[in-house]
């Protein structure tokens, strides 16, 4: 038996065709019993006419979502009878055998429109939201978007290079989760908040043109436009200057839109580029929108962000790095390093969309003695710098070439070009706001023999 999927039903007029999917909506007219069968490429109408049909009793066994196999003829409905809000809305399969493959309890909310469900409804039982067309729309968008970026780079020299999730912390500046150690009692490793120090470390070592589809970790509070776990295409090239940067990331984005998403439309050909002070001099934001119709969902403006400064002052007045400490001085201000830090400004770039911080990079430092005096400046002891990167410090001693990258978040992206609200919209299973995975019940407790081997005894005990 070869499957035949419903959107491929049309070019099929008069043939006998197999179809396997869910029971979308089953309707009787009088004898006459239509179902609308759905697969992943769309839906059907089957029509189950009593004498035509041996299994026509078992068609009105028939509820929402049961899965199914149909055997029928493709027929044409004729002119007077086209659905035109179907894709295959010129057809109608005429049943000859069904089978039910599996039954279904009746759904906890409507899979067709779930615009009034709420989100924790959703989340609980996302393996039927992820049927509804919002969600199939939105994480097949989500392929094709990685999918594309995976080809455009490995076309243009770069390799996919899969770093540790289990490893030690890196300074972006957000809580780390932290994974105790069993074989290494009182010991932990850390989920990454990036790949940053290991992208770095593969242009020490030879890579030069690197990327990776990466799950990053950040245990922070969670927003519309954050996730504990979210998803960066990370890359990072050797021998290239800021300009080399910027140029690669406009020509993949600018690509990417027009195969992937050709409805839209970039408002910003070349990108905007503004300075940090010019953005917050004429926008009053890091960030800004530079939409000519905010109204329109198909226009997409994209502007660089450039020259940041290296750092500031944090809440404790102690210096910190503003978006983190191995990126480059900028070249006009390598004199002022020592007498006047917090004037400094870093060869870093933000990319802005729509209003969206969709990706930062820098060239980054790749000698050891700017790298040390940069974590000195920023207070670390000889021993402390040791400890915590005297791993990149040595690496940087045995000939670093030139190197910078950038990192967009996929899932901003994707939100943006599917125009919606938050990033779990396009996640496949996201966390609630408040950290939570209601589907599977995430976070819980461990049974005692787990946090005994995990070298684990609990101060706060559930009651
Ligand atoms: P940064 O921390 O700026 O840089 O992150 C880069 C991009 O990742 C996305 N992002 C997030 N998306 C969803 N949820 C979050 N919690 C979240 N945090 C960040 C944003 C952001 O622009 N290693 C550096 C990059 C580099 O220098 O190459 C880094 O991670 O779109």
């Amino acid at each position: 038996m070869a499957r035949t999927l419903s959107s491929e039903t049309v070019g099929k007029v008069g043939e006998s065709v197999t179809l396997q999917g869910w029971v979308h909506v089953r309707r009787d007219m009088g004898k006459i019993i239509f179902v609308h069968l759905r697969d992943r490429t769309g839906q059907v109408q089957v029509v189950f006419v009593p004498g035509e049909c041996p299994d026509y009793e078992l068609a009105k066994t028939l509820r929402d979502e049961f899965v199914v196999e149909i055997t029928g003829v493709v027929a044409d409905r004729g002119k007077k009878n086209v659905n035109e809000k179907m894709v295959t809305g010129t057809v109608e399969i005429q049943a000859r055998t069904l089978k039910i493959l599996n039954e279904a309890q009746t759904p906890p909310f409507p899979l067709d429109d779930t615009k009034d469900v709420s989100e924790e409804r959703r989340l609980t039982y996302r393996y039927l939201d992820l049927r509804s067309e919002r969600m199939q729309k939105n994480i097949r968008l989500r392929h094709n978007v990685i999918a594309y970026m995976r080809s455009w780079l490995d076309k243009q020299g770069f390799i996919e290079v899969e770093t540790p999730y289990v490893t030690k912390g890196t300074p972006e500046g957000a809580r780390e989760f932290i994974i105790p150690s069993r074989l290494h009692a009182g010991e932990f490793y850390v989920l990454p908040q990036s790949p940053q120090q290991f992208k770095q470390l593969l242009m020490v070592g030879g890579i030069e043109r690197y990327f990776q589809i990466a799950r990053c970790f950040r245990d922070e509070d969670q927003r519309g436009d954050r996730q504990a776990e979210f998803t960066q295409l990370d890359l990072e090239m050797s021998f290239v200057t800021q300009e080399d940067v910027l140029q690669l990331n406009e020509q993949l984005f600018t690509e990417l839109v027009a195969s992937v998403v050709p409805e839209m439309k970039l408002s910003t050909t070349p990108f905007s580029r503004l300075t940090y002070a010019e953005a917050l001099k004429q926008y009053g934001t890091d960030k800004p929108d530079l939409r000519k119709d905010k109204n329109d969902p198909n226009e997409l403006a994209f502007a660089w962000v450039v020259d940041f400064p290296m750092f500031e002052k944090g809440s404790d007045g102690s210096i910190q790095a503003v978006h983190h400490p191995f990126c480059m001085i900028h070249p006009d201000d390598t004199d002022k390093l020592e007498s006047d830090p917090l004037s400094v400004r870093a060869a870093s770039y933000d990319l802005v969309l729509n209003g969206y911080e969709i990706s930062s990079g820098s060239i980054r430092i790749h000698q050891a003695k700017l790298q040390e005096k940069i974590f000195q400046i920023l207070g670390l002891s000889p021993e402390l710098i040791e400890a915590k990167f005297g791993h990149m410090l040595r690496a940087f001693s045995y000939g670093a070439p030139p190197h910078g990258g950038m990192a967009p978040g996929i899932d901003r992206f994707i939100m943006i070009l599917a125009n919606e609200p938050n990033i779990r919209e396009v996640i496949a299973f996201p966390k609630t706001g408040d950290g939570r995975d209601l589907m599977m019940g995430a976070p819980s407790e461990l049974p005692p023999n787990a946090l005994r081997d995990a070298h684990i005894q609990l101060r706060v005990k559930k009651e």
